[in-house]
């Protein structure tokens, strides 16, 4: 093996321990971990958001062809929501404009996600599922105010 293949092997072996690492670590240290369902809430079938505590939030959404019904949401900035979701009928998906939060609503099953919103503004809320013939127009918005 020439001296430059064995470069770009030694290039390539280290690009794959550092990122490898920065993946532990950010598993462990800072727990950035992948959205999942969570088992210890059961399905739910009603939409609701109600005040935890100061700027805390728990919000509840069924995803339905093809809408998100869920009541007219409104937090001020700084606001902490712990976000719940379920279907009632097919796969849906769920990600808000702006933030990290994308996940997937499937029957039977609730998704989680933990969401601080900084800054004040309309968070528009996407299905990114294909769901039937209504799938395009499954909108939603999070109002955040000062
Ligand atoms: Cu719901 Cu696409």
């Amino acid at each position: 093996m020439e001296r430059s293949e064995r470069t770009v092997v030694a290039v390539g072996i280290g690009t794959m321990v550092v990122f490898f690492a920065l993946v532990l670590l950010l598993a462990t240290g800072f727990r950035v971990d992948v959205p999942g369902c969570i088992t210890e809430v059961k399905p739910f079938e009603r939409d609701t958001v109600f005040q935890v505590a100061e700027k805390r939030y728990e919000l509840h959404v069924v995803a339905r062809m093809w809408a998100y019904q869920m009541p007219a949401v409104e937090f001020p900035a700084g606001s902490t929501v712990d976000i719940y979701l379920t279907s009632a009928d097919v796969i849906h998906g769920f990600h808000i404009d702006r933030t990290n939060v994308n996940l997937m609503a499937v029957p039977g099953t609730v998704a989680y996600a933990q969401v601080r919103f900084h800054e004040a503004g309309e968070y528009p809320i996407v299905c990114h599922e294909y769901c039937g013939i209504g799938h395009q127009q499954m909108l939603g918005v999070i109002r955040v105010v000062q």
